[in-house]
This record gives structure tokens, C-alpha cells and sequence, in this order.
């Protein structure tokens, strides 16, 4: 897995809780990185895994809560980084058409190494899209974060309604545009 998801994750336990968490949580599993993560870099994701599970015991709030918060805060640091990939798109729905067949397609190129969830999207009315996701990792929560945090970006209420398998790389996504 892509370093930038593992600082992000620090930066975002840092912010929301404090530098103290952060490294408690890395000091508590023996990883192989000893959490010294670069951007660039590529990780055991099950070193996330063990983070994030660490993180919950040590705040107190279920896994599920911290990975959809983190797909939040991780939408709203894309928008800075990747600022291209937001140009000329004024709707969730239709930045989440892009994802499977534009985004993950340009990041893939910019890092062969990244391992990528597949998406398909299926517009059933202007109000309403399902998104389906398929990944080798467990990561169907930290997608519902990332699509709520689009529709906190692009300013509209979004009403996201999830099936999402036992193993978590499953998943379909109801999504229903609320005015
Ligand atoms: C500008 C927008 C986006 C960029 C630049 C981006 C980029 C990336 C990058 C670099 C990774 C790490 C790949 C790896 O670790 O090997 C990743 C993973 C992921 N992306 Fe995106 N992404 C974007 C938007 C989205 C959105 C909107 C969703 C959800 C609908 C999404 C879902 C995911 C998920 C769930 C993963 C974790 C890996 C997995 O589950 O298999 N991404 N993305």
C-alpha cells in the first residue's frame, strides 16, 4: 500500500487526537517500517490493519467510525494534491464516474506499484447512483469515507446507504442525492 496512505493516516491521528496517540499506536506493533513512512514508499497494508485497530482501543471508537473519518479527511487532502482531478467537475456523482476510468487509472501510472480497488458505477435516475467496489483489501469503509467526503467537497447531501461484505472488499453503495 502507497506511503501517502500511511502519513495521511499519522497526520490525521495527530490532528484529530494528538502526536502522543500517533506514536503510541506505532509503538505498540512491532512493524517492519517502525511507522517511519514516505510518501512515495510502499507498505504492508496490514501494517494500516494493525493502526487503525490499535487506534481504536486507545480512543475508544469502533474501526468502522475511524476508517470513514479517515476517508474523509484523506478526500479533503486529495482535493490539494491532486487538484486535477477535481477541475471541471461540479457533482459527486459525476467525480465518482471518474474514479474507476480516469483517477485510479492516472495514479496507477504514476505509481506502478499501487494496489487499486475496482469500481463500477450505475446511474439509475439523476438522484440516485449505486457504486460497486472490489478490492483484495478490506478498505469498503474507508470508500464510503472518501464518498462522503466528495459530497462535503462538492457541497451536496448525499445519502449513502451500504452493503458491504463480511471481509469487507465487497461492497455496493446506494447513493441517493438529497435536496
Ligand atoms: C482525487 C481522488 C483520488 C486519488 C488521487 C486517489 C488515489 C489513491 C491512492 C494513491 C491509493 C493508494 C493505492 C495503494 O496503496 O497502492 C488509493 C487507494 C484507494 N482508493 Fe483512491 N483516490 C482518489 C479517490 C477515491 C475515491 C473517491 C474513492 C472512493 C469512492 C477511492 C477509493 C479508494 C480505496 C477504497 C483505496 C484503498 C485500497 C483498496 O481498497 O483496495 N479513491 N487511492
Amino acid at each position: 500500500m502507497k506511503g501517502i496512505i500511511f502519513t495521511e493516516f499519522l497526520e490525521m491521528v495527530e490532528s484529530h487526537f494528538s502526536v502522543e496517540v500517533a506514536d503510541q499506536i506505532i509503538e505498540q506493533n512491532d512493524l517492519d517500517s517502525k511507522g517511519a513512512y514516505t510518501s512515495v514508499g510502499n507498505y504492508d497494508k496490514q501494517e494500516l490493519i494493525k493502526l487503525i485497530t490499535s487506534l481504536s482501543e486507545c480512543v475508544n471508537l469502533p474501526v468502522g467510525v475511524l476508517l470513514k473519518e479517515y476517508g474523509k479527511y484523506l478526500l479533503s487532502h486529495f482535493l490539494i494534491y491532486y487538484p486535477q482531478f477535481f477541475q471541471d467537475l461540479t457533482t459527486t456523482f459525476d467525480f465518482l464516474d471518474t474514479i474507476d476510468r480516469h483517477v485510479h487509472v492516472e495514479v496507477k501510472k504514476l505509481y506502478r506499484d499501487a494496489d487499486l480497488p475496482n469500481f463500477q458505477t450505475k446511474r439509475l435516475s439523476s438522484t440516485k447512483m449505486q457504486m460497486f467496489y472490489h478490492s483484495s483489501n478490506p478498505f469498503a469503509l474507508l470508500a464510503e469515507g472518501l464518498i462522503e467526503g466528495a459530497a462535503n467537497h462538492f457541497g451536496e447531501n448525499i445519502h449513502v446507504n451500504s452493503d458491504i461484505s463480511e471481509n469487507h472488499q465487497v461492497a455496493t453503495f446506494n447513493l441517493t442525492l438529497v435536496d
